[in-house]
């Protein structure tokens, strides 16, 4: 199959957020067809839109979309071939360290939208570096879980302007940061793959277990039931 030139649908009408919810499906066969310039700038607009802790914004995002990256990047996840077809695939890594880094921007725009006082802006200053410092080990955990959110914002984003998605946590990390060019740093985790693009199949929705296995009200020994 051949692909297509890309035009963007972002004119068409997005489909609101439980209808994305409940249509979205992990998608295993993709049409090779591109996705719009405009359009992947909306989805990437809208997956960093993600909260994080202390708004980090924590996660680092590779659109892998050359054909040999797509390709050593599916190696790197058991030969999976979502990769290789979707025509691009983003990789959710998690920087441990940001907490560490120059967050000018942010403070600047929080002043500007007076979301944060110059008072607010100095309290994290001071308590940002206490709260990761006390984390030790579990930094990781906290930036892979920003990361976890923005791909959750992308799935539901793409579902919603008319792509399909696929969360994929079948890779191994040493092979992926190998491809992304990210071997030198031990403070880059791996959080998600999710290849991106026009679905070449419908899927059925597999269920869902009934709410009494996994939610509770107060207390897990009581389940909820409806
Ligand atoms: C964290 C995570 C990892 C997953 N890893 C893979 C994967 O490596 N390959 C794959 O084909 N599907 C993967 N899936 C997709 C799940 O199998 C799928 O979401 C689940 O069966 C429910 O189907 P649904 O998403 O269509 O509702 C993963 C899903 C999640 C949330």
């Amino acid at each position: 199959m051949t692909a297509t030139t890309p035009t963007s649908n972002l004119l068409a009408a997005p489909l609101d957020v439980p209808s994305a919810i409940a249509q979205r499906r992990a998608i295993k066969s993709f049409k090779p067809d591109a996705i719009a310039p405009d359009l992947l700038k909306r989805l990437i607009e809208l997956t960093v839109a993600a909260p994080s802790s202390w708004n980090l914004q924590d996660w680092r995002i590779i659109l892998v979309q050359d054909s040999s990256q797509k390709a050593a990047l599916a190696e790197a996840a058991w030969n999976q071939e979502q990769i290789s077809q979707a025509p691009v695939t983003f990789v959710f890594a998690a920087d441990a360290t940001a907490w560490q880094k120059d967050r000018t921007p942010v403070f600047e725009q929080a002043l500007q939208n007076e979301a944060w006082t110059p008072q607010s802006v100095e309290y994290f200053k001071s308590q940002v570096p206490q709260f990761q410092t006390a984390l030790g080990d579990k930094n990781r955990e906290y930036a892979i879980k920003d990361a976890m959110i923005a791909a959750t914002h992308l799935m539901l984003a793409a579902e919603s302007l008319g792509l399909s998605t696929c969360p994929m946590n079948g890779w191994l990390e040493d092979k992926v940061k190998e491809v992304i060019g990210a071997t030198d740093d031990p403070n880059l985790a791996i959080a998600l793959l999710v290849p991106v693009g026009y679905a070449e199949e419908s899927r059925p929705n597999p269920g869902r277990l009934p709410f009494h296995y996994n939610v509770f009200v107060d207390r897990v020994s009581n389940p909820y039931t409806g």
